[in-house]
């Protein structure tokens, strides 16, 4: 595969992005807090579709030994993506931080559609952080081996 971001994976962040805005859009307590939760969850999602995500395009290849399309670009894209790793688990903290005001508002309101968008944004984070940071990150040691 060619180094973009894999198809489930760009629809699962556009299905999480569509979800936050619905929330956004809507009044008092949820609404205000699915604002504040976006503040900080768009940046991210942009950051990962051009650092991350790319890279998991390349993973299986270079998993199974393969030399991949657009090698050089992507060791470029896998140096940067490994000079960024840190700061963006702190990102991950600070948008689960958040995440529990929209968990409050969705308790306090009894909004169902806010419930089940913290569950659903706390697993993404979750196999982020087991297996799509760590898969992207081992791409720069594999990248330097083929
Ligand atoms: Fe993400
Ligand atoms: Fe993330």
């Amino acid at each position: 595969m060619p180094l973009v971001v894999p198809g489930p994976i760009a629809e699962e962040h556009l299905e999480i992005h569509r979800s936050l805005e619905r929330l956004a859009r809507g009044s008092g307590v949820v609404g205000r807090s699915a604002r504040a939760l976006r503040d900080v969850l768009d940046p991210h999602f942009r950051k990962e579709n051009e650092l991350v995500m790319p890279l998991i395009g390349v993973f299986r290849d270079l998993a199974e030994g393969k030399r991949p399309e657009d090698a050089e670009r992507a060791l470029q894209l896998a140096e940067r993506f490994a000079a960024e790793y840190e700061l963006m688990l702190r990102e991950h903290a600070e948008i689960l931080r958040t995440l529990e005001g929209l968990e409050r508002a969705a308790k306090r309101s009894g909004s169902r559609a806010a419930k089940a968008f913290a569950s659903r944004l706390r697993r993404h984070a979750k196999i982020e952080e087991l297996l799509i940071y760590p898969a992207a990150a081992a791409c720069l040691r594999l990248l330097r081996q083929t």
